[in-house]
């Protein structure tokens, strides 16, 4: 009755990877009510993603129970989503995300002014209040400092909620509209967001401004109708970004961090590069080219450590995939943290190795061999803003202060939508 249930919910990430290897690239999986195929072959990845998207939407658990983002870019389907993706592209066009570029430096500035050597900090935590900050000025120019405490508990409340249920729910029994002490708590939570995004909305709109960000974009934009967005669609889209656009580049930062903290030679590596490019000043968008090495650090550490590690679709009809018959309404399981450890496309496939990116190893690789933005028409819209925050964070933070895992047991993953580190990283910073 429970089928793979049991076996999924002590240890997602273990149970896939076993699942994988033992049984090949395509793995039928039962959980209560629900048949789900998890794949594995970058070919597979690839036909689902890209080739045959049309033949899938979004799994269910991700339609019916990330009710956080309502109805907003990361959930919505068809006709609608094309309109809405259009309407936000601009704002994440190369051209425009380069003049990000200086906020994001700045705010990480602002950080390292209240840093001291010596200190332990959990470099989680601080990452999320610095991906926070950024996100909400670039694309909302609102300052939200105030509140960041306040999301931080949020969230960290609703991913509790994911991955104490097993990633949304494989295993949930009870509906979310049960009032469950859970399900309370969740709510409680998604109230808190709504508070301080409908704040930040509401405030614009007062103000009449249109300052040409992504804000202004959605308050201002019409249908074919001369219809404006409604208020509830308003804050789907602006709590979407807010979401998807801080939580999981903070957590590529902090596993990077760790990573560095782990392996000295890398870290030398990174810091010998940082000196020749920069010499002291503060990185820019024009040193992205050159800043190839700290570019590898952190494709490598969102090979170990995704921070999306899994995406879900349903099939619409029967297809095949990988030469086995995959039926209407199967839920695909495809996972980025399995794919990018599998032996069969990188040697030692658990070491951080970030000059795998440079000496050739990996360019023969199939395309959907590493692909932690996920791939087709569904790809993360802000995957180029967050190529060039993480490495211009990591730029401004590494020349200024060493951090070095407090002793311990490692970091464990906690596979909720996203990969958090359990508990944070608490590290001591040594100044430079
Ligand atoms: C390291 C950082 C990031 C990672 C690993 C990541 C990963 C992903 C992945 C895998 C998807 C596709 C999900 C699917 O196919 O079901 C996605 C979609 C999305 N991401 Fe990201 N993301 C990151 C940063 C960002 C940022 C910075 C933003 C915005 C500022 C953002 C906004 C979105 C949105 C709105 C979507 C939905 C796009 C659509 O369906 O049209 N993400 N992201």
């Amino acid at each position: 009755m429970l089928g793979n249930m049991i076996g999924y919910a002590r240890d997602p990430l273990g149970f896939l990877t076993r699942c994988s290897r033992e049984y090949g690239d395509v793995v039928r999986l039962r959980f209560p009510g629900t048949l789900a195929y998890l794949i594995t072959h970058p070919d597979d990845v690839e036909h689902v993603l890209v080739k045959n998207n049309r033949n899938f939407i979004k799994d269910k658990y991700t339609r019916e129970e990330l009710s956080v983002l309502g109805n907003g870019l990361l959930i919505n389907e068809g006709d609608f989503w094309r309109r809405q993706r259009r309407l936000a592209q601009p704002a994440f066009h190369r051209r425009r995300v380069e003049a990000y570029g200086e906020t994001m430096v700045a705010f990480t500035e602002r950080m390292l002014e209240g840093w001291k050597g010596g200190e332990v900090r959990d470099v989680h935590r601080e990452m999320m209040r610095l991906t926070l900050e950024i996100v909400a000025k670039t694309l909302l120019d609102a300052d939200i400092a105030g509140e960041a405490e306040d999301i931080g508990e949020a969230m960290a409340e609703i991913m509790n909620y994911f991955s104490d249920q097993g990633r949304g729910s494989f295993l949930r029994l009870l509906p979310q509209s049960v009032p469950t002490p859970g399900n309370l708590r969740y709510r409680r939570a998604v109230r808190r967001l709504d508070g301080i995004i409908y704040s930040i909305i509401e405030e614009r709109r007062r103000s009449g401004a249109d300052t040409g960000d992504l804000l202004s974009m959605l308050l201002h934009a019409e249908d074919e109708d001369g219809n404006r967005m409604d208020p509830r669609q308003l804050r789907d889209e602006v709590m979407t970004v807010v979401l998807a656009g801080h939580e999981t580049t903070a957590i590529a930062l902090s596993w990077t961090f760790y990573l560095l903290g782990e392996n000295p030679e890398t870290e030398a590596n990174l810091t010998a590069e940082l000196e020749e490019v920069l010499d002291g000043r503060a990185p820019t968008v024009r040193d992205l080219p050159r800043l190839r090495y700290a570019d590898a650090v952190i494709k490598e550490s969102m090979r170990l450590y995704p921070p999306a590690w899994a995406i879900g679709r349903e099939a619409l009809g029967d297809c095949e995939i990988g030469g086995y018959h995959v039926p209407t309404k199967a839920q695909m399981f495809i996972s980025q943290y399995v794919t990018h450890r599998d032996p069969r496309f990188f040697d030692d496939p658990d070491a951080f190795d970030p000059s795998r990116w440079q000496d050739g190893r990996t360019e023969a690789l199939p395309a959907y061999a590493y692909f932690p933005f996920g791939g087709g028409p569904r790809l993360c819209i802000g995957s180029n803003f967050a190529r060039m925050e993480a490495v211009l964070l990591l730029a401004t933070v590494a020349p200024r202060f060493r951090l070095e895992p407090v002793t311990g047991d490692p970091p464990v993953p906690q596979p909720s939508i996203t990969l958090r580190p359990r508990g944070g990283i608490r590290m001591k910073l040594s100044k430079r």
